[in-house]
């Protein structure tokens, strides 16, 4: 197989996987990322591309979210890169880029490669913005959180089980993590592109705090 069959197949793939998803993380998102990523390799003039195309593709495979367990995602991507039959360095670099990108992975992101980051760019950029507001409340529907709730506290990183297991809103979710997004990016790129999104999502809240105690 030549890389454009290894993308088709991946491409295949992943609309099986995340097909009629309702969290968040459906085709769609994975359509995004990619062409995201794709578009800053293209700016920032470095990156490996097919490793690029590859992880964006398969990101979210392994997500604890979408899978019984942390180990069951990452064998379902394992499984799949083996079918594949790439050179094991191509199967590696896919398989340690993936499982960097995370929000979580963000922690130790001085050792992120330029392919890594490129992938985690563009996964932020989609929680940003108009597509990252209506991702936020569709992903709160579907695990059964509110809209919001002045009485549920915003919750730190520094509580780490109450942030693992505690609910919240999907309004506390912009604090907790949205409007954080624009300072964690890698690429001028991606920063560029955050601004107009994080804008977006301020005057959102703006509004919606004004509707909410009335003053509209
Ligand atoms: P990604 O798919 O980008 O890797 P996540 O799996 O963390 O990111 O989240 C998927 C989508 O669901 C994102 O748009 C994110 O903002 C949203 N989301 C994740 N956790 C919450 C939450 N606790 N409340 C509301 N929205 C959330
Ligand atoms: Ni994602």
């Amino acid at each position: 197989m030549n890389e454009k069959q290894y993308i088709k197949r991946a491409e295949q793939f992943v609309k099986t996987f995340h097909n009629q998803d309702t969290t968040g993380h459906d085709w769609h998102h994975i359509s995004r990322v990619r062409n995201s990523a794709l578009y800053i390799k293209e700016q920032e003039q470095s990156g490996n591309k097919f490793i690029i195309e590859m992880s964006a593709l398969l990101h979210d495979i392994p997500d604890e979210k979408l899978n019984q367990s942390k180990e069951e995602g990452d064998q379902r991507l394992n499984n799949f890169l083996e079918s594949l039959h790439l050179e094991q360095k191509v199967k590696q670099e896919i398989i340690s880029c993936i499982s960097t990108v995370s929000f979580k992975g963000g922690k130790a992101y001085s050792k992120l490669s330029i392919e890594a980051q490129i992938v985690q760019d563009a996964d932020r950029l989609d929680a940003m913005g108009a597509i990252g507001i209506a991702r936020a409340f569709a992903y709160s529907g579907a695990s059964g959180q509110e809209i919001y709730n002045p009485d549920l506290p915003v919750r730190t990183a520094m509580n780490e089980a109450e942030y693992r297991t505690g609910k919240s809103s999907a309004i506390n979710h912009f604090y907790e993590k949205l409007l954080k997004l624009k300072d964690l990016l890698h690429t001028n790129t991606a920063k560029r592109l955050a601004n107009d999104r994080h804008l977006f999502m301020e005057a959102f809240l703006d509004e919606f705090f004004k509707e909410w105690n009335g003053q509209k």
